[in-house]
């Protein structure tokens, strides 16, 4: 498993950025739960910008020994997003112990119309 790693590690050297996508196909087809973690871990998930900010939370509750923490996504839409976050908090909370908490929020009205250049994205 370690020499696996280190060869997976070389495809996702940020050198060869272009091989990323070439090595999460490759991953999404190994069943392994080590496998899995090591998706996580280099973010090959959906919604990666949020195990991104789950993760970096995860490691400061760790570091300053508290007992979880609560994600947030404000804005869930159809839901895919808070889903995911279930998934990557069900897979911190095993690795690390954490009690992390997912919550989403929603008016359910769409998006508000811009008022200025700021909500033009
Ligand atoms: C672009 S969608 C969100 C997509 C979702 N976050 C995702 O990544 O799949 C924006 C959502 O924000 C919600 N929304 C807009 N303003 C809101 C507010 N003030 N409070 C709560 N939800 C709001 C809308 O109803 C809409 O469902």
């Amino acid at each position: 498993m370690a020499k696996m790693k280190r060869v997976l590690e070389g495809l996702i050297d940020p050198r060869r950025r272009n091989r990323y996508e070439a090595a999460r196909r490759v991953l999404i087809r190994i069943p392994l739960e080590r496998v899995r973690a090591l998706q996580f871990e280099w973010l090959m998930v959906k919604f990666p910008k949020y195990a991104y900010g789950m993760q970096k939370a995860a490691a400061l509750a760790s570091a300053l020994d508290l007992p979880g923490f609560t994600a947030i996504e404000f804005g869930v839409a159809g839901g895919y997003g808070v889903i995911a976050m279930e998934k990557h908090a069900a897979r911190l909370s095993s690795d690390l112990g954490l009690a992390i908490d997912v919550v989403g929020f929603d008016l359910a009205e769409g998006l508000p119309a811009a008022t200025g250049y700021k909500d033009l994205t």
